[in-house]
């Protein structure tokens, strides 16, 4: 019998179980205060009838001071980024895996009828009755029933991938800027990308437009690209991205991913919807240093004199999620030593000041404490984003046993210990990872749970193309069966300590998928539920001076909570906060 050590069974009965479960002093502060007029002759200031509440480059608002940093998978949640724009702060969701997280969703009974209510502002029905045909159940699947996957993304995307990653865009931006009630909220929101999941970007793009977001903010990998595809989409032009494949040299064809709302719009019966303009968003790169925010100055691909950039997000190595590596790092397989950061990985506020052209910048990466937000106004910054402060306020998308558990953790004076891992992440960026070994969750963190884990690659958010020998493009991740990695030419090395972050991240969430497989040892067909693998920043044990005991037992703070938090470091000796609107430009 395949024996599952008593913690990784722990793990996976919890998860099957949660399943459904202004003053005196005068601050000055000398950055931008609203963005640019516009720089890009092709901005559009109309906007498609779905986009209902979008900022308009004719009435520039107030920067916001606050990010809420993108968390995926679904940790930015709807509800999370809708709290933050209501306190004027830039709420933003994260679009990676929406496409699963969306069919799952529905899969789950969509409690609350949250992305039916969405879904009913979207554009084309047809769409809408399609998806809802297929994947949704009314009272929900049963816990211990596999979810209904979707065909995994490649270069040529199925319809029913590209349907499932528009409407899951749409639906969260669109509750993120509408109330209950369906009025809309007035909040600016964003949407979140990782670079390096490259192949679903441009529809996830597409999506959060159609339902229109404020801002893209876009890091792990160089977003040079996006400017661009910006632009075109916000004009219903045809656009493309170039995707790296590994083995293929400069002279054989270039891949890239297309897409052309003209020719995606006839495919549902309505090509006049590829003729509505849509708001093109503010974009937002993030970047470690200053070499790369300049270089990304002077390559992207978009228009006018910052080529479609209008602002930037430094974060630096003890933010949560991926990181990115010490300059001069070389990651040697089966290495487990953290990397080591020196003062060439940092970046001062005043010196990025000097590089940024003008444009608004936010800092992250143990900035979200009030001091900090403090110290980049005076710097000449626009604020901070901040992470792990919300990633355990009550809106987010965390699952909320993990979430209670970690809590419950920081009130009872444990010190959580947060490590950057070398090898988990299948993208080869140091990936954070908070160490729950002998707590009642148990993740991929403990190596007990990691090591019973039968090995899957089935959701491929991480998988690279390669070239196979006779010319056709592949998909590996080293995070898959080892054999099978082996046999697309990958090194068995690459594989050790590799972690399945597609499958742990939506775990996380609330959505572990759920497998049979055949026990080696008895034959008998078994069932997994896929465990969790959290990811915070290093500062987490600093959010435990805001949790609170609930009426119910539970401890916990609200997002409102953390961006009171925040703003309280603007208070000045006499207890008032300072109001420190910058004037539109
Ligand atoms: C749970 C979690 C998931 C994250 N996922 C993403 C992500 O998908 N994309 C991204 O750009 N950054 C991600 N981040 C980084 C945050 O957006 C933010 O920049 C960072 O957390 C700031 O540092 P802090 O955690 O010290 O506040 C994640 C952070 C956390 C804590």
């Amino acid at each position: 019998m395949r024996s599952f050590s008593t913690k990784a069974l722990s793990a996976v009965l919890f998860i099957a179980a949660s399943v459904k479960s202004s003053n005196t002093q005068v601050l000055s502060f000398v950055a931008r205060s609203s963005f640019p007029t516009p720089k890009s002759s092709n901005r559009l200031t109309t906007v498609h009838p779905a986009a209902v509440a979008v900022t308009s480059e004719t009435e520039p608002r107030p920067l916001p001071k606050i990010i809420q940093g993108g968390m995926g998978v679904r940790i930015s949640s709807w509800q999370l980024a809708r709290e933050v724009s209501k306190r004027d702060g830039l709420g933003v969701v994260s679009g990676t895996a929406m496409d699963v997280i969306f069919v799952r969703t529905l899969q789950d009974g969509d409690k609350g009828g949250h992305f039916r209510r969405a879904l009913a502002s979207f554009p084309n029905q047809v769409m809408v009755e399609k998806a809802l045909d297929k994947y949704f159940i009314p009272d929900g699947k049963p816990a211990d029933k596999p979810y209904r996957s979707l065909p995994l993304w490649t270069l040529e995307p199925s319809r029913q991938t590209e349907e499932a990653a528009i409407l899951g865009n749409y639906c969260e931006v669109w509750l993120a800027k509408h109330n209950d009630d369906g009025t809309p909220t007035g909040g600016i929101v964003g949407l979140n990308l990782l670079t390096k999941v490259a192949l679903p970007t441009i529809h996830s793009l597409y999506g959060a437009m159609l339902a229109g977001v404020d801002y893209v903010i876009m890091g792990a990998g160089i977003p040079s690209k996006i400017p661009g595809i910006l632009d075109a989409l916000a004009q219903g032009k045809d656009c493309t991205l170039p995707i790296e494949v590994s083995g293929a040299t400069a002279d054989e064809e270039s891949h890239a991913l297309n897409f052309s709302p003209k020719t995606f719009w006839k495919g549902s019966g309505s090509p006049h919807l590829a003729e509505e303009p849509l708001n093109r968003p503010a974009f937002l790169p993030i970047v470690s240093s200053t070499t790369l925010a300049q270089s990304l100055l002077k390559r992207s691909n978009g228009t006018g004199p910052t080529r479609g950039i209008d602002g930037f997000v430094i974060e630096l190595h003890t933010a949560g999620g991926h990181n990115a590596p010490p300059r001069g790092w070389h990651f040697e397989a089966k290495d487990t030593e953290e990397p080591a950061y020196g003062e060439k990985d940092m970046v001062d506020v005043k010196s990025f000041a000097k590089v940024a052209k003008g444009l608004p910048f936010w800092f992250a990466g143990s900035y979200g404490k009030r001091e900090k937000l403090r110290e980049v106004l005076e710097g000449g910054g626009n604020g901070v984003q901040a992470g792990t402060l919300f990633a355990l306020a009550q809106e987010s998308g965390m699952d909320h046993t993990i979430k209670q558990n970690i809590l419950t953790e920081l009130v009872t004076n444990h010190e959580l210990h947060v490590y950057t891992d070398p090898a988990a992440s299948p993208t080869g960026f140091p990936f954070k990872v908070l160490e729950f070994e002998g707590n009642s969750v148990s993740t991929l963190s403990d190596p007990e749970v990691y090591d019973s884990r039968p090995r899957v690659c089935n959701l491929g958010y991480l998988r690279a193309p390669y070239l196979k020998p006779n010319g056709e493009v592949g998909y590996r991740c080293p995070a898959e069966p080892v054999a099978d990695y082996v046999a697309k030419g990958g090194d068995a090395d690459a594989t050790v300590g590799r972690k399945c972050l597609c499958n742990a991240l939506c775990a996380d969430a609330g959505f572990p998928q759920v497998r049979f497989f055949t026990n080696p040892d008895t034959g008998n067909k078994d069932i997994y539920v896929e465990p969790g693998l959290i990811t915070t920043g290093d500062d987490i044990n600093e959010c435990k001076s805001l949790i609170k005991q609930n009426e119910d037992g539970t401890w916990g703070y609200s997002a409102s909570d953390a961006v009171d938090y925040l703003l309280s470091g603007l208070e000045i000796n006499d207890g008032v906060t300072k109001n420190i609107e910058r004037v539109g430009v």
